[in-house]
């Protein structure tokens, strides 16, 4: 059977399920929703490019599926307007963390959170917060420095959960990017949350989404984490960052402000075992790089 009949068939058959389905539209189905979309686009290469010849599809199955996807798109736009709106009104907390349970309880049995991929949860945090994507204004970074790649927010609400995050932390995030994770620790816990970052494009775009959000506990610092003063920190998150020389020297600088005080150090990726080696953090979890390892201060030199 050729490629496009291939895709003719499962297109048809992914269709007349969705289309037999119109509780796939109820807000409750938001994560169904996006796997089902996400689907479709794989059956639909040529569609969105709406060159349906292209791929010999059946031009009245191309409005099918135009269709369907239209409806289950504005569906999901509903929701994130809801929940945008929640958020600017102060109780964004309750339907976020509602979700990522959701999405937990969905991925005990499919998707466990070890790992780097994104998944469902991803759109929907992508589609609450609509950050804009890393655009050409985006400057060279230095050899040591890693370029830009979001946490996955299972991640991101996994270590909310196990940190236990409180009105008297300030979680700093070395390295945040477009700023996903502080963003999210100020909409769903009591802590402030800022971001460390030196590429300003990113900076503007996270302090857009904070103001439109009105997220007072979040702010972001277009620095060079090797400089920034990180005396208010009492969570220090990595999605590795940097490495070699730039890592060691930020880690210097951390156990210097754990000489006065009990910090925690959340690290993701790579960075992991080289954090696992400074002797005056410890972890009650065997290190792993995928999934957030949380370190504790030793106490006062
Ligand atoms: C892997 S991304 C992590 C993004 C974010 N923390 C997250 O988890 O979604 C690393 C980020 O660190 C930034 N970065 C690299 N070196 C830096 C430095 N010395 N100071 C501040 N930011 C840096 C990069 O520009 C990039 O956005």
């Amino acid at each position: 059977m050729g490629r496009a009949l291939m895709t003719t068939n499962a297109l048809a058959t992914l269709i007349a399920e969705i289309e037999a389905d119109p509780s796939l539209e109820e807000p409750g189905r938001l994560l169904q929703r996006i796997d089902v979309l996400d689907r479709l686009e794989a059956d639909l290469p040529d569609v969105r490019s709406a060159d349906p010849h292209a791929a010999s599809i059946d031009l009245a199955l191309c409005e099918r599926a135009r269709d369907v996807r239209a409806r289950l798109e504005g569906a999901n736009r509903a929701v994130y307007r809801s929940i945008r709106c929640g958020i600017r009104c102060g109780s964004g907390a309750t339907p976020l963390v509602g979700w990522a349970e959701k999405h937990r309880a969905a991925g005990d049995v499919t998707t466990p959170v070890h790992g780097e991929h994104y998944d469902s949860l991803d759109v929907l945090v992508g589609g609450v917060l609509r950050l804009s994507p890393p655009g050409p204004a985006v400057g060279e970074l230095d050899q040591e420095m890693v370029p830009y790649q979001p946490t996955p927010a299972r991640h991101i609400f996994d270590l909310m959960d196990r940190v236990g995050l409180t009105e008297h932390d300030v979680l700093v995030d070395l390295g945040s990017g477009l700023g996903h994770v502080p963003l999210l620790v100020s909409i769903c816990t009591d802590a402030e949350a800022v971001g460390v970052e030196l590429q300003p494009a990113y900076v503007e775009s996270a302090r857009r989404c904070a103001r439109t959000l009105n997220l007072s506990r979040a702010a972001f610092l277009q620095q060079d984490a090797r400089e920034t003063d990180l005396s208010a920190g009492t969570v220090f998150y990595l999605f590795t960052p940097f490495i070699g020389g730039m890592l060691r020297s930020v880690l210097d600088s951390l156990h210097v402000q754990a000489a006065s005080r009990a910090i925690r150090v959340c690290t993701l990726g790579p960075c992991t075992p080289m954090v696992a080696e400074e002797p005056w953090l410890k972890t009650e979890d065997a290190p792993v790089t995928d999934r957030i390892a949380i370190f504790g201060s030793r106490g006062r030199a």
